[in-house]
């Protein structure tokens, strides 16, 4: 009911998802702390979904065996309930942001196989029957392809104790859980031909073994000089073959050319560099990926942004730790920047 003040900005200008009506629904990663600011009242005019960032992810919401945090999950519940957004759950298995205690027994020792699969299904199935009703969407498995060249799955913790079968187990729970919610396999840098490659390949053989998965996410944390046009249409392609439906789960453009390890500050990285050329590359960079996503509409069924405003990005501190970086449409202040516009004026183009 609190959030209901934020409604009064309703009817105003246009939001993204007012331009994007007859496309598919525009998203936002959100914190429970954001939705009790100002930038409560953009996200309501703005986007029609939300994804929690962090608090549906295992180590937020299951942080001890016996013990599960409901009140941040809950809390973005209720927002998109009491404002009527889409909500997309966010994540049921991921090697980062995972509890301790689930790899270890009572004496620091590593599980076997049988308890950590079992321990996986009362999460999910846990989980998944809370928000029942109301995730209409989960990404289900995060990240589980490796991307060295000569590796098909990421050798995680899950990997090494359960082999691949923690993947299809944990489609079977939730599809269980809620047989109505739509579940996505969700990964990174989908856009480099030998990763897609991988991704396609475990998901085909999902499909064909009859796995419950619906959807493949493609987080697209991209930036002013990747994708190119041609990247991003071959991989929008190659995922629109395999008869799946494809969300843009994590959409952000970073301002600085994109590096995929982390390093440390070095001599010629400013703090405040969002140049006009930056701006301009931005611009240009924007415009490509919601061409291309409106060339692929019949497919694609939800573009997500991965946090709402310059004011606060997870790229602030990646892959440079403090470099501030400039990534979605909306600046500090809440204003829409000039790739906004790039986004939402493409009629007749
Ligand atoms: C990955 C995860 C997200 C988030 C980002 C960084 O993309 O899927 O949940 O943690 O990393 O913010």
């Amino acid at each position: 009911m609190a959030y209901r003040a934020h409604s009064v900005d309703r009817g105003e200008a246009p939001g993204l998802k007012d331009y994007y009506k007859n496309y598919f629904p525009i998203g936002v990663a959100v914190s429970p702390r954001a939705l009790h600011t100002d930038e409560a009242g953009l996200v309501i005019r703005q986007f029609n979904s939300i994804t929690p960032e962090n608090a549906m992810k295992m180590g937020v919401i299951h942080p001890e065996e016996q013990r599960y945090n409901w009140r941040d999950a809950d809390s973005i519940a209720a927002f998109a309930h009491s404002n009527g957004m889409k909500l997309r759950g966010h994540t049921l298995v991921w090697h980062n942001q995972a509890p301790w205690w689930i790899f270890k027994d009572a004496n620091g020792q590593q599980v076997s196989k049988e308890v950590l699969l079992q321990r996986l299904k009362e999460h999910i199935t846990t989980v998944v029957k809370r928000y029942k009703g109301s995730v209409y969407a989960w990404d289900v498995a995060n990240e589980v392809i490796s991307d060295r060249k000569d590796e098909l799955y990421r050798n995680s913790l899950w990997y090494q104790i359960c082999g691949e079968e923690y993947i299809e187990k944990a489609f079977q729970w939730a599809h269980e859980a809620d047989p109505d919610a739509l579940l996505f396999y969700n990964d990174y840098n989908e856009i480099s031909a030998v990763k897609r490659g991988k991704i396609i390949r475990m998901l085909k053989g999902l499909i064909s073994k009859g796995v419950p998965v619906h959807g493949v996410g493609l987080q697209a944390h991209w930036a002013v000089n990747e994708p190119s046009a041609e990247q991003l249409d071959n991989t929008l392609a190659d995922f629109a073959k395999l008869g799946l439906k494809i969300q843009v789960t994590e959409l952000d453009v970073s301002v600085y050319r994109k590096e995929h390890e982390m390093r440390g500050w070095q001599a010629g990285d400013s703090a405040t560099d969002f140049t006009a050329a930056k701006e301009q590359q931005q611009m240009e960079q924007y415009r490509r990926c919601f061409d291309a996503f409106r060339k692929y509409r019949g497919v694609i069924t939800g573009v997500t942004f991965w946090n709402i405003s310059d004011r606060y990005s997870w790229l602030d501190n990646f892959p440079v730790r403090g470099r501030k970086d400039y990534p979605l449409l909306f600046d500090k202040t809440l204003q829409p920047k000039k790739a906004f516009w790039e986004v939402v004026k493409f009629e007749g183009r």
